[in-house]
C-alpha cells in the first residue's frame, strides 16, 4: 500500500518520479505528491485525487535532478492535500515519503519541539530527522529509523547535501541502477523503463546514494550488494488498445495459463516429495490469493488424495501450535508483500517450517524470505482485481497436485489443453454474452454464487470479484449448504450463478440449482452443457478437473463488464489497493 519513487541523475526528475508515480498508483490512489531538492532549497507539490492523467506541465515545481513522490492509500488521516506525502520538517530542512505504519508515532509526537501540522504517523519522521541533523543527513536518518516502531520504509532528502537515504523496515524498498542515475521504489514497475538492474534493500538496512549507493546494516555498518538482472519487460504492464488493465489482464489468460504450465519439473517432484513426507502442508493466502489456496485444497484432495490445510494469511497465527521443523508452508502472493502472508511466514520461520512459495513479482520479499520458489509466470499485473494470477497460481498446484498423486505428465497435458481452451473461449462473441448478462444484471443489488467441490471456493473467489469491482453484493456458498440458511433469501428474480461440472458433484449442484428456481430465483448456470433449471447458461469448455480454472474467467469478465456498466473505474476500485502491505 502507497507506492514511493525517488530519482538522482541527469534527467528531468519530476517527470521520471511523475511516470513512476503513475506505473505504482495501484498501490494506492487517494493522493498523490512530490518533493524536489533545487538550488533554492527543498519544494513540494501534493494534490488529492489520482495522478493516472496529470501530466508534467500540471506540477508547479523548479526543474531538479533530484526528486521524490509518493501515491497515497491512507492509513493515519483523511484524504487531505495536508495528509499527502511528501512531508516536510518544520524548518522545511527535511522531505520525507513513507509506506507502511509508525506504531509509536503518537508517543513520538510527544517529544516534539514542534507540532506536526498532518494527522500522519509519517510526518514524525521528518521531524526526528530533522531534529537529528548535527552528524549529518545519513546519521539522522539511521537515529530516527531506530526510532520507529512497526513496519514501514520511508525516503528522504535534505537541503544541505544531494543525498537520498531510504530504510526498509518491513515495507519493500528497491534500488534501481541506471547510467550515472538511480532510483528507488516499492516495486521495479516504476524504473522498469529505465533500466532492469536493481539492488535489494534488505530489513532494517539503509541506503544512501550520493554518487553511487551505499548500503548499511542497522549498526551503521556498510554492506555489499550484487546487482541483479530482473527478467520483466516493461510492455507487458501496458495495457495497449484495451479500455482497461483489468479487461487487459483477463484477455491475457490467452497466454498466462501456458506460461505458468512452464515449471522446472524436477523441482515440481522435489516439492511433491516435500509434501508427501511433510508433517502437515500449509497453503496460506489472503483474499483471491486465499481462495486459491482453498480451491487447491480440493486438487490435492481429489487428484492426489492428500490432506493439505489452506489457511488465510491473517489467521495463520492461531494455527502455530501445529508447526514443527516438519511442517511445509506454502504461501501464495501475486505482490509478494503482502503484509498478512509475510507475518505467517516470520510466525512459520521461528519453529524451523520449510518455506516454499508462489510468487509472481520476481525479487519480492515473499521470494526472497522463501527457501525456494516458484514463479507462477503471469506477469506484471496492474489491475487491483487479480486475474491472471489466480489462474496461474490455480494451475502451478495443480501441477503440484498432480506431481504428488505421481501424474505429472497427465496433469501437464491436461493443463495444455485447459490453456488452449481457453484461448478459444476468450474471442468477442463470448466477450459480447458476458457483457449481455451483465446488463441484466446492471440493476441487481445482490448475487448469490454457489459450487460443490472445488468449485465452492471458486464461488467465493467469484463474490470477491464481483463485489470489489462492481460493488454488487455477491456472496458464495457451496450449494448445499443453501438450505441451512441463505434459501431464505431467494424471492422471484433473485439472481443466482450454479458453477457446475460434469464431475461427481453434478447432480447435486443441478438439485441445488431446481430449489433455487422453485422459489423464483434466476438461475445463471456456468457449466460446459446447458441444463433446464438454467435460465441463461455461460458455457465454459470441459477441461475436467482443472475446471476450476476456467470456471474463474467468466466470472471475472462479468465482474469486469458489471464495472463498466455501473460508471465504476475497473481498475480502481474504492478503498482498495494492490499490495495490502498493512496489517
Ligand atoms: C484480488 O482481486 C484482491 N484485490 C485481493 O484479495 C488480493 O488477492 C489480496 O490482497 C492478496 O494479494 P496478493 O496476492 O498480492 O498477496
Amino acid at each position: 500500500m502507497c507506492g514511493i519513487i525517488a530519482y538522482k541523475g541527469p534527467k528531468d526528475a519530476i517527470e521520471i518520479v511523475l511516470k513512476g508515480l503513475q506505473q505504482l498508483e495501484y498501490r494506492g490512489y487517494d493522493s498523490w505528491g512530490i518533493g524536489v531538492k533545487t538550488q533554492a532549497g527543498l519544494d513540494v507539490f501534493k494534490k488529492t485525487g489520482q495522478i493516472g492523467k496529470v501530466n508534467r506541465s500540471d506540477i508547479h515545481l523548479p526543474e531538479s535532478t533530484i526528486a521524490i513522490g509518493h501515491t497515497r492509500w491512507a492509513t493515519h488521516g483523511g484524504v487531505t492535500e495536508t495528509n499527502a506525502h511528501p512531508h516536510q520538517s518544520p524548518n522545511k530542512d527535511i522531505v520525507v515519503v513513507h509506506n507502511g505504519i509508525v506504531e509509536n508515532f503518537e508517543e513520538l509526537a510527544l517529544h516534539l519541539s514542534t507540532p506536526r501540522v498532518s494527522e500522519t504517523d509519517t510526518e514524525i519522521i521528518a521531524h526526528l530527522i530533522s531534529q537529528n541533523m548535527q552528524q549529518g543527513f545519513a546519521h539522522a536518518v539511521r537515529e530516527t529509523a531506530k526510532k520507529l516502531q512497526g513496519k514501514s520504509g520511508f525516503v528522504a532528502i535534505n537541503k544541505d547535501t544531494d543525498e537520498i537515504a531510504a530504510v526498509r523496515s518491513g515495507s519493500p524498498l528497491i534500488v534501481g541502477i541506471g547510467e550515472n542515475e538511480y532510483f528507488i521504489a516499492s516495486d521495479v514497475t516504476a524504473f522498469l523503463q529505465h533500466t532492469k538492474k536493481v539492488m535489494y534493500l534488505d530489513n532494517n538496512e539503509m541506503v544512501v546514494i550520493n554518487d553511487a549507493p551505499h548500503f548499511y546494516d542497522a549498526d551503521g555498518k556498510e554492506v555489499q550488494k550484487r546487482i541483479v538482472d530482473i527478467d520483466w519487460e516493461a510492455g507487458t504492464s501496458e495495457k495497449g488498445d484495451h479500455a482497461h488493465y483489468l479487461i487487459k489482464e483477463i484477455m491475457d489468460q490467452k497466454h498466462t495459463i501456458m506460461a505458468a504450465t512452464n515449471q522446472d519439473e524436477e523441482k515440481l517432484k522435489r516439492v511433491a516429495d516435500e509434501i508427501r513426507n511433510a508433517y502437515g502442508t500449509f497453503l496460506v493466502g489472503c483474499g483471491t490469493a486465499g481462495k486459491v489456496c482453498q480451491t487447491s485444497e480440493y486438487f490435492f484432495s481429489s487428484i492426489a488424495h492428500k490432506h493439505i490445510n489452506a489457511v488465510v494469511g491473517s489467521e495463520f497465527s492461531n494455527y502455530h501450535h501445529y508447526l514443527t521443523d516438519k511442517t511445509l508452508m506454502i504461501p501464495v502472493s501475486q505482490s509478494g508483500e503482502t503484509m498478512d502472508v509475510l507475518d505467517a511466514m516470520e510466525i512459520a520461520k521461528k519453529k524451523g517450517v520449510k518455506i516454499i512459495s508462489l510468487i509472481n513479482v520476481v525479487g519480492s520479499t515473499m521470494m526472497r524470505e522463501s527457501d525456494d520458489y516458484f514463479n507462477v509466470n503471469a506477469g506484471v499485473e496492474k489491475a487491483v482485481v487479480s486475474t491472471k494470477a489466480t489462474t496461474a497460481q490455480l494451475s502451478v498446484l495443480y501441477l503440484l497436485a498432480h506431481a504428488v498423486a505421481g501424474t505429472l505428465q497427465e496433469g501437464k497435458s491436461q493443463l495444455m489443453n485447459t490453456a488452449s481452451a481457453v484461448t478459444d473461449m476468450l474471442n468477442p462473441r463470448y466477450d459480447a454474452r458476458i457483457r449481455d448478462l451483465a446488463q441484466l444484471l446492471k440493476g441487481r443489488e445482490d448475487v448469490i454464487i454457489i459450487g460443490r467441490g472445488a468449485n465452492y471456493p471458486i464461488a467465493l473467489e467469484a463474490a470477491i470479484k464481483l463485489m470489489e469491482a462492481s460493488y454488487v453484493h455477491a456472496q458464495g456458498f457451496a450449494g448445499g449448504e443453501l438450505k441451512h440458511g441463505p434459501i431464505a433469501l431467494i424471492e422471484p428474480g433473485t439472481p443466482v450463478i450454479v458453477l457446475v461440472n460434469n464431475d461427481e458433484n453434478k447432480e447435486a449442484t443441478i438439485s441445488n440449482a431446481k430449489e433455487v428456481q422453485s422459489r423464483g430465483g434466476v438461475i445463471i448456470g456456468v457449466a460446459p452443457e446447458n441444463n433446464p433449471a438454467f435460465s441463461h447458461w455461460i458455457k465454459v469448455p470441459d477441461v475436467g478437473d482443472a475446471a476450476p480454472i476456467v470456471n474463474i474467467i467468466p466470472m471475472q469478465m462479468l465482474a469486469y463488464h458489471l464495472a463498466v456498466l455501473r460508471g465504476i473505474d475497473p481498475d480502481k476500485p474504492r478503498n482498495l489497493a494492490k499490495s495490502v502491505t498493512v496489517k
